[in-house]
């Protein structure tokens, strides 16, 4: 993953999905940034999440996400 913008929610680099919708459940809702930024994201699904916004706790141990096959990284100039 690559965290271009250092987890300041300014990216899409760390774009993940969760596998099993009782642990996106858990978490507290994405900010308007992290929407705003995930609407960017490619490969969007229902339980996207920005890595570097959720918050681990213990509720949320055993959680498993997987990567999208891409990721777009506006600096880089990859988007189009
Ligand atoms: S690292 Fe850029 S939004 Fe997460």
């Amino acid at each position: 993953m690559e965290g271009a913008c250092g987890g300041s929610c300014a990216c899409s680099t760390c774009h993940v999905i969760v596998t099993d919708q009782d642990f996106y459940d858990k978490m507290p809702e994405p900010e308007d940034d992290e929407n705003d930024m995930l609407d960017l994201a490619f490969g969007l699904q229902e339980t996207s999440r920005l890595g570097c916004q959720v918050v681990m706790t213990p509720e949320l141990d055993g959680l498993v996400v997987k990567l999208p096959s891409m990721t777009r990284n506006l600096q880089a100039g990859d988007f189009r």
